[in-house]
């Protein structure tokens, strides 16, 4: 039950609708661009006034009229023009840059939020097996990449495109086979683009992959820093990230060593151009066939055409390695949510409780079956209790309750229906769980009772507490229930930790409670604090317990007994016990080893 993704489009076409909202401010932006690439088409042409009217007596077309001014007043013109093209140029530019930066960053916090949340809802087996580094990577450094490429680079390449394409209008207008000469440079110069594009992006994608590498070593050391800390491992973990740090940096220099090679030949074959250019254009004026001022014009546009062609080269290399991001980013955004609401699933009524598994079979992956044929009815208020060996797949059987996947083969029902009949949040709104790792956040006490719900009930999680036997705890800290807990809860111990949580399934007051070991890692004195918390809640309501405590199992209404996925026994603890099979086996070593002890 692993998520899809589709494949064969093109990611930037799929990037397309993020720019949509800006089309007008994209359209501004590109004709103050080109506007900006006019002015930088009129620089020369001052120089060539000079040349051609003033010194050489060659009247220059458009500029004619300018002829029956004094000496003086033609001077002034030109270098007034020279002046006033710079400003207005500049200025077009700048308000440009500033547009497009504006836009770049709105469009990358979007998308980034689109995939945060898209993230959020895929299923936590598919982050087991991504893992969080490769997640943040694409989540900042890819969408980063885009962000450069959707906003700046297909404007500046645009308006680059547009300069140059002007550029040889002009120069084919003054002298067709001398234009040819200088444009002849193109051809190599677009060769070489597209073979050193093509190795970058395969640098890239290894790139990509060791930096995901070391920000999941990292994001991994500092969730688990006591265990990597206590055995001594720190030096590992660091020489970990140093290989795949070093890996992606090696990496990065090869690409830019291609980018830099390939931007010394754009260097080397426009320097041609300019040579070719020159002899040609030198004999051309001698010839007459063309004024000093045509030649002036021709170098200058020569010696600026090279760097749009050098621009455009090396958008060409950036757009390359931000395809790679956006591959990434869409193959994340193509996936599909294992679990999604069905088109014709409504809003599940109250619950009464009643819980049934009918023929449930369930795979990780292909070849990865987890449970075989399940079949079980459990009646509204019931507890049960799920015992069996490690990996038999007891937590997997109560992560599709509430839908965290579904079943591949037979059906989870709940007051007779279907739970995919249900929306999801209607669904997981009615039922709450507590597991051996008690799940809280950073925020305050009560944030984390009152968890999932938008308007927190103050006196519900004071209540909450209470009922948890919790509220001493929230006493002894500094700001009560406004202290703010470390990540994760890092700032209570393990059992504190529990009743917190066992206090926010108080607060969800849900008809369906599940309890994946819920004092497992706990001393006996917590446990014994935690138990009597638990046994509180588990009062009216229909509760899933994994359990090792044979205390607990022999409260059970029923007994499931799992083993390899399959249930083997399942019935009242005293019938199980009556009939001899693996639970009594299970209890009876249990009992003895207690008596070891
Ligand atoms: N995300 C996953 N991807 C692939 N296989 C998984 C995944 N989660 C669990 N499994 C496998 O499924 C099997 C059942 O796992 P499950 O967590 O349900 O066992 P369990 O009975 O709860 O064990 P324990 O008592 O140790 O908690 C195990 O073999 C486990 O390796
Ligand atoms: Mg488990």
């Amino acid at each position: 039950m692993s998520e899809r993704t589709s494949r064969g489009r093109s990611a930037w076409s799929d990037l397309l609708p993020y720019t949509r909202p800006f089309r007008w401010h994209l359209a501004l932006s590109l004709a103050l661009l080109l506007f900006a690439s006019a002015m930088e088409l009129l620089k020369p042409w001052p120089l060539k006034f000079i040349i051609d009217q003033i010194l050489g007596q060659h009247p220059v077309g458009v500029l004619a009229p300018l002829t029956g001014l004094n000496l003086t007043a033609q001077l002034a013109a030109a270098s007034v023009l020279v002046v006033v093209v710079a400003i207005v140029g500049g200025i077009a530019e700048y308000h440009a840059q500033i547009l497009v930066a504006k836009i770049g960053h709105t469009i990358a916090a979007s998308l980034r939020g689109d995939v945060f949340s898209h993230l959020q809802r895929l299923s936590v087996s598919f982050h087991r097996n991504t893992g969080s580094g490769e997640m943040l990577t694409r989540l900042m450094k890819d969408v980063q990449e885009i962000k450069n490429v959707l906003g700046d680079l297909a404007l500046e390449t645009t308006a680059q495109v547009v300069l140059l394409a002007g550029m040889a209008a002009i120069l084919v207008g003054m002298d067709a086979r001398l234009a040819l000469v200088s444009l002849a440079v193109f051809g190599p110069v677009a060769v070489l683009t597209r073979h050193y594009s093509r190795h970058i992006k395969d640098v890239t994608r290894r790139q990509r992959r060791k930096d995901s590498q070391a920000a999941s070593i990292m994001t991994e050391a500092i969730a688990m820093l006591p265990a990597v800390q206590l055995f001594g491992r720190s030096q590992h973990a660091s020489g970990q990230f140093g290989r795949a740090t070093r890996k992606g940096l090696e990496a990065e220099v090869t690409a830019a060593r291609m980018k830099g090679r390939l931007e010394r030949w754009v260097e080397v074959i426009v320097a041609f151009g300019t040579g070719a250019v020159l002899w040609y254009g030198a004999w051309a004026v001698i010839e007459g066939r063309l004024t000093p001022g045509d030649l002036v014009i021709f170098s200058a546009y020569l010696r600026s055409m090279y760097r749009p062609t050098r621009r455009i080269a090396a958008n060409w290399i950036q757009a390359s390695r931000a395809a790679v991001g956006a591959e990434r980013v869409m193959e994340l955004l193509r996936r599909k949510p294992a679990v999604e609401d069905l088109p014709h699933a409504t809003p599940a009524p109250a619950f009464v409780g009643a819980v049934e598994f009918s023929g449930v079979s369930f795979a990780y992956g292909p070849g990865m079956a987890t449970l075989y044929d399940v079949t079980v009815s459990v009646p509204p208020g019931a507890l049960v209790a799920i015992v069996g060996p490690s990996g038999a797949g007891k937590s997997t059987l109560i992560s599709l309750i509430p839908r965290l996947a579904d079943p591949s083969e037979g059906s989870v029902r709940i007051d007779g229906r279907d739970v995919r009949d249900y929306t999801i949040a209607s669904l997981r709104e009615q039922i709450a769980i507590v597991t051996q790792e008690a799940m809280l956040f950073g925020l305050s006490v009560r944030d984390n009772v009152s968890y999932g719900d938008p308007t927190p009930d103050e006196g519900r999680v004071v209540a909450a507490l209470n009922a948890a036997h919790a509220w001493h705890i929230v006493e002894r800290l500094a700001e009560g229930l406004d202290t703010t807990l470390g990540e994760r809860g890092a700032t209570l111990s393990g059992g504190e930790r529990q009743r917190l949580a066992i206090a926010r399934a108080f607060y969800r007051d849900a008809r369906i409670l599940i309890l994946d070991e819920p004092t497992t890692g706990l001393d006996s004195f917590a446990e014994a604090h935690v138990v009597e918390s638990l046994s509180a809640l588990v009062r009216g309501r229909t509760t899933f317990v994994i359990t090792h405590r044979l205390s607990t199992i022999a409260h059970a209404d029923l007994v499931l007994y799992l083993e390899d996925g399959r249930l083997v026994e399942s019935g009242s603890p005293a019938s199980l016990r009556a009939t001899g099979g693996r639970y009594d086996e299970l209890l009876s070593f249990q009992v003895a080893g207690l008596r070891a002890h």
